[in-house]
């Protein structure tokens, strides 16, 4: 019988897709110990945007959360989504940064890593995978999914062969705006399965609706593993349904692993906590529908209300269609980046700059021309050359590796941090967030005060 293993998103993409990454620890605390025994191939619970929110809202300690999970998930392997040089922020950080975020994520608790990069430029991956397989751990390397002449099924096969021969455990494809159509997912993965010899997991949201038929056709081409989240929190921007795919995948003769009774229990757990984000306003029932415009525009739902929310701020919602006829033009000017953070952000910006000053490239966003110069790594297509000569003037892009060009940045802080932080962890939350890591810092200081006079008072 043919094997296909079930990832569980409910702590993290479902948790950031759904209600902004909101959901305190202790709203999932009770129910860890039944998940570790459901057969799930890895529960993704951290990375992406847990970090920020644990700091900047939840006041909690990324770090502590992980391993507090990991006292209560003994089994099934903990896994995070780790955006390569970029660890968890946007901008790209020096090697020796990126290397100890992966040490001590090992440390903590973490066993399997998947990696991106927005571009699928891979040079800005390969610090992070040589660091996890340095530390034992599973180094999943992930190819963003988008459409384009240039996202041809070689370059795609092409882009799997990299990764295989950097030595990663396994692959996924990453179509992180739920764009991709079941026969583009069934031609991909046999694409890749045809060119390399290792599992491929495949990660989509219900955002278009086309979520569950894609997996579906992803499995038949030969696909591992797929990422489903608890029924309560499924569908809409977030995962198809855990137990409906279970079903579907089980009557068809493959073998999940998951018991069904205990993926009852789990949804059983969640639909009241669900109910209580819905009521506070903290979900939004919106995000839980089906949203077909994705689809003839080529973009991602969240990018489109990112537009949306753009012009309104300038009153000029009536030119929407010229800012989206706008958009692929400037994506195609950019070569081709996948629309997936900070891609979408950036070609959506000069989209609109474009549309609203009257002539296409008068103001260029500050990240545009981070991006013309190289900074992000290599375009996947061409870039237009008359472009970079309008904005770059006489400077030449760089060609080599952004971060080779940044001073080592962890013996530095931790020494500047003296007082401050209490561990590498907290050097590493710092460096991340900033600001946000000092505030968190200050207030757990202020709350352990209060506890200690507390219990002076008690005695
Ligand atoms: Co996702």
């Amino acid at each position: 019988m043919k094997k296909v293993r079930i990832s569980e998103t409910v702590l993290r993409d479902a948790n950031q897709s759904l209600i902004a990454t909101r959901m305190p620890f202790s709203d999932f605390e009770g129910i860890l110990e039944t998940m570790d025994k459901a057969g799930y191939h890895s529960l993704e619970c951290w990375g992406g945007a847990t970090f920020d929110s644990c700091l900047r809202y939840l006041s909690e300690d990324p770090w502590e959360r992980l391993r507090k999970i990991k006292d209560k998930v003994k089994n099934t392997p903990l896994q995070m989504l780790l955006r390569g040089q970029n660890i968890l922020g946007y901008r790209h950080y020096p090697d020796d940064v990126v290397r100890m975020f992966v040490a001590r994520s090992v440390d903590n608790g973490m066993d399997i890593f998947r990696i991106f990069d927005a571009l699928n430029d891979f040079r800005n991956i390969r610090v992070a995978v040589d660091e996890v397989l340095k530390r034992n751990a599973h180094a999943q390397g992930a190819i963003c999914y988008t459409t384009s002449p240039v996202h041809t099924l070689d370059n795609y096969a092409k882009l799997a062969k990299e990764l295989e021969e950097m030595g990663v455990h396994s692959i996924c494809i990453k179509d992180m705006a739920g764009i991709c159509g079941p026969q583009e997912a069934y031609d991909i993965v046999k694409a890749i399965k045809e060119t390399v010899k290792l599992p491929v997991y495949f990660h989509t949201h219900g955002t278009t609706g086309l979520g569950p038929i894609t997996y579906y056709k992803a499995v038949e081409a030969g696909c591992d593993g797929i990422d489903c989240a608890i029924s309560s929190f499924s569908n809409g921007t977030s995962q198809p349904p855990t137990e409906t795919m279970n079903y579907a995948l089980k009557q068809a003769g493959y073998e999940t692993g998951l018991d069904d009774s205990i993926t009852k229990k789990i949804n059983d757990y969640f639909k009241p906590i669900k109910e209580k984000y819905v009521k506070s306003g903290q979900m939004d029932p919106f995000v839980m529908g089906v949203e077909t415009d994705a689809l003839v525009y080529q973009v991602p739902g969240g990018m489109l209300s990112n537009l949306i929310a753009q012009l309104k701020a300038q009153n000029a919602l009536d030119r929407l269609d010229e800012v989206l006829e706008e958009t692929p033009r400037v994506r195609e000017d950019l070569g081709y980046p996948p629309l997936v953070t900070p891609m979408s952000q950036m070609v959506g910006v000069q989209a609109v700059l474009n549309v609203l000053a009257g002539e296409r490239y008068k103001s260029v966003a500050k990240e545009v021309k981070a991006y013309l110069r190289g900074e992000y790594g290599k375009a996947p297509g061409k870039i237009n050359p008359s472009l970079i000569e309008q904005i770059l003037g006489d400077e030449e892009p760089i060609t080599t590796r952004f971060a080779d060009t940044l001073e080592p940045q962890f013996e530095k802080t931790k020494e500047e941090l003296k007082g401050v932080a209490r561990s590498d962890e907290d050097v590493l939350s710092y460096i991340a967030f900033p600001q946000i890591a000092e505030k968190f810092f200050k207030e757990r200081e202020e709350r352990e005060c209060i506890t200690v006079n507390y219990s002076i008072v008690k005695k």
